[in-house]
């Protein structure tokens, strides 16, 4: 039994891998600027009734042609039948009492960058887009180019609808806009990837050890098992004294293949079921050893 027959690929050359992938993955990162995310954080406030309601949530991504920085005023509808602001003329129900002011406005019909070219020419300090209905509170970073000079933010479908109603029921609502945290999707990606390389080349080397390990503990088992069984065969097998005149004392006759000598009187000699003999002190270590016959290779465990 061989248990080194079927070696499945050898740990070295899985690190081999694992290191010509790190590489790869070095040489592939992106750019870092381009591609970092900018999260926002809304502080929205309004009154009801008598009392002032503030909500603060991390909900909203600055777009990627977005200044990042902080804006603040009422939040303003653009007039008409829908809410995209695609119609270049779009007028916005600014209220008398704000002087700083951010649309709302939702997302389609026409391009990110035209929405927001609409609502700067009508004098928007910022821009928030609320995405597609049934996008629950999914976002993303817009892609603007041309308006380099007017915050952008999108925030979720759901939160977009809620300061809409609140909007078109009359309520004032404020929004103060400031700049969150960064995230790197290439690099939590990338964070992902390596930990997953890690822990599947981990796994592999333990399940690897754990399978050679079990190999060779099954190995030395059985080893020791034919051993106890080669013992016991040769206790079975037939020992015999020489004497003065037997046929195998005759010095023409042959010698003992192990030591080279030739039998004499007084000699213990075993005989093997090949009916092969040599003498006891030669040809027991043999057969733990080797447990074949020197002369005919029969085999003391199969007779
Ligand atoms: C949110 O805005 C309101 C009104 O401007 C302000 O009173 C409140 O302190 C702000 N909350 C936070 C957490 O900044
Ligand atoms: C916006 O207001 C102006 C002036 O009141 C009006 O002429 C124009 O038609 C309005 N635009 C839209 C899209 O309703
Ligand atoms: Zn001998
Ligand atoms: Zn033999």
């Amino acid at each position: 039994m061989n248990p080194h027959r079927f070696n499945p690929p050898s740990p070295s050359s899985v690190s081999s891998l694992f290191l010509r992938f790190s590489i790869l993955l070095l040489l592939s990162l992106p750019d870092a600027k381009g591609k970092a995310i900018w999260t926002a954080h809304l502080n929205i406030t309004f009154q009801v009734g008598n009392r002032i309601i503030s909500e603060l949530g991390e909900n909203g991504v600055f777009g990627n042609h977005s200044p990042l920085e902080s804006v603040s005023g009422a939040v303003v509808l653009p007039e008409g039948w829908n809410q995209n602001a695609c119609n270049p003329f779009t007028n916005f129900s600014r209220p008398e009492k704000a002087d700083s002011w951010v649309a709302l406005i939702e997302r389609g019909g026409c391009t990110f960058t035209h929405k927001i070219n609409v609502a700067a020419e009508k004098g928007a300090n910022g821009v928030i887009i609320f995405n597609y209905p049934g996008t629950g509170n999914k976002v993303f970073p817009m892609s603007h180019q041309g308006t380099e000079n007017i915050v952008a933010v999108m925030i979720g479908n759901l939160k977009g609808m809620e300061l809409l109603h609140l909007i078109q029921k009359g309520v004032y609502v404020n929004i103060i806009i400031k700049v969150g945290r960064m995230h790197m999707p290439w690099l939590s990606q990338c964070v992902m990837f390596l930990f997953t390389f890690v822990s599947a080349t981990v796994a592999y080397i333990c399940l690897y050890c754990a399978w050679t390990s079990d190999i060779s503990v099954a190995y030395t088992r059985r080893r020791r098992q034919v051993k106890a069984d080669v013992k016991k065969a040769i206790g079975q097998l037939q020992l015999r004294v020489l004497r003065e005149g037997h046929k195998e004392v005759d010095p023409h006759e042959d010698t003992c293949v192990v030591c080279f000598d030739a039998y004499k009187p007084q000699d213990v000699v075993r005989i093997l079921t090949c009916k092969h003999f040599f003498h006891k002190t030669c040809i027991d270590p043999w057969l733990l050893a080797h447990r074949t016959c020197p002369m005919c290779k029969c085999d003391i465990l199969k007779r």
